[in-house]
């Protein structure tokens, strides 16, 4: 995908013409009430132990959830297979405790479709999202923020993390890019509804924005397959980025990377199982026309794909194969699960045998699985260390994952 060159949307002090609050205006009962059940979210949030600090409490405390929902959220269709998704407006009797509750709530889907162009129920992809506000305030507490900090956020989102940057750092001091050109101008007219103005960029966040730089803390609400190398280049030495670290057979884990004086970053993963929509330019390429699978060598496997159903053992085996996508497939009468770089060709498809052991046939430049094994292997006769016992490192031509 081509880099999407950078626009400053916002960061002058002329008012936009469209910051008006969609829907009616509230009356008291329902200020009443927005005012309870967001005190009802901070004390979850603060009980739960994600928000934890005073500053962040306070932050928090002046930033209703809700007023960067305005334009209404999808709420998943229960029950439905495949996932569907119908609208809630802000009109609709369940928007507000939807709004108030611990939960992320979709905002777009297919990269273009807004809860008010839809009657019914959809079922694409979710393409934005407003995060689940324990996430939320958890990261931030993550980020280590000092008064004073100039900070980057990427993926701006619905601008609720964005508004809480802007009220702890003032928004002189914060910078957030956002890759979609609808979502940023609802962020920019939320934004400005509370009054804030803050340098709001369409455009790749992989790219950083180096018209702000240097930054003492880089913040990422959408994941990365790998780190960019302009985000390193961007934070100031002994500055922190925080992101999540996803991959194309969905694992993921949050890191926290000091930045070093050579152009180099490390760190370690956090603990909590946290899981991002990947960065746009890093989604999993279209697999295309598949290789031949009845070729390849067979064996008996050490692990079969069951092992990808534990989040620790999923991440591991992404990591040991990074350009790996797993599809599942009817094959010969029998049900296959196979894994497929597309990038060198390399594949692995693994079925059950009737002695509940699994065979695997592999094919390509390198056998994905028994890269895979290995790995593995060694990971189990280490004591399968947890994820928060891995350190992340990133140069400028390599990242990798050590425990
Ligand atoms: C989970 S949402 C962000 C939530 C937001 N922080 C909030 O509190 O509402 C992730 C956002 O990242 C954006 N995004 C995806 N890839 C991006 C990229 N390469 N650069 C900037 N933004 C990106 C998506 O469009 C989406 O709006």
């Amino acid at each position: 995908m081509q880099p999407v060159r950078p626009v400053v949307l916002a960061g002058t002090r002329n008012r936009p013409a469209d910051v008006r609050s969609p829907g009616r205006p509230p009356g008291k009962d329902d200020v009443n009430e927005q005012a309870q059940l967001h005190q009802q979210l901070l004390d979850t949030l603060t009980a739960g132990g994600s928000l934890r600090t005073k500053p962040w409490k306070d932050a928090a405390a002046t930033i209703p959830r809700h007023e960067f929902l305005r334009d209404g959220y999808f709420r998943s269709v229960h029950g439905a297979v495949p996932a569907a998704w119908e609208p809630v407006l802000d009109n609709d009797p369940d928007w507000l405790t939807g709004c108030c509750q611990d939960q992320s709530l979709i905002t777009q889907i297919a990269g273009s479709i807004v809860p008010a162009d839809i009657q019914g129920r959809i079922m694409r992809e979710p393409t934005s999202s407003s995060t689940l506000p324990s996430l939320v305030l958890r990261m931030l507490e993550d980020l280590h923020v000092e008064a004073g900090a100039q900070v980057l956020e990427i993926g701006t989102g619905t601008g609720y993390s964005t508004a809480l940057l802007c009220t702890r750092l003032g928004e002189s001091h914060v910078t957030s890019v956002e890759y979609d050109e609808d979502v940023a101008a609802r962020a920019r007219a939320a934004l400005a509804r509370q009054g804030m103005f803050p340098r709001l960029v369409i455009g790749d966040g992989l790219l950083g924005c180096a018209g702000a730089a240097p930054y003492d803390r880089i913040i990422a609400t959408c994941a990365v397959h790998t780190v960019p190398a302009a985000w390193i280049e961007q934070t100031k030495p002994g500055g922190l980025i925080l992101t999540t670290i996803g991959g194309w057979l969905g694992a993921s884990e949050l890191a926290r990377l000091t930045v070093h004086d050579d152009n180099t970053a490390s760190g370690p993963l956090l603990s909590g199982q946290v899981s991002f929509m990947l960065a746009r330019p890093h989604q999993a390429p279209p697999l295309g026309l598949l290789p031949d699978l009845s070729a390849g060598k067979e064996r008996q496997a050490v692990f079969g794909p069951d092992v990808l159903s534990d989040w620790t053992t999923r991440f591991v085996v992404q990591n040991a194969a990074p350009h790996a996508q797993r599809l599942t497939l009817e094959h010969d009468g029998r049900t296959e699960d196979v894994l497929i770089d597309i990038t060198t060709g390399s594949w692995a498809a693994l079925h059950n045998n009737h002695a509940e052991r699994w065979t695997v046939r592999q094919n390509g430049p390198e056998n994905l699985w028994d890269t895979i094994e290995e790995h593995l292997t060694r990971w189990h006769t280490d004591g399968t260390p947890a994820l928060q016992e891995f350190t992340l490192t990133v140069t400028p031509n390599r990242q990798s994952l050590h425990w």
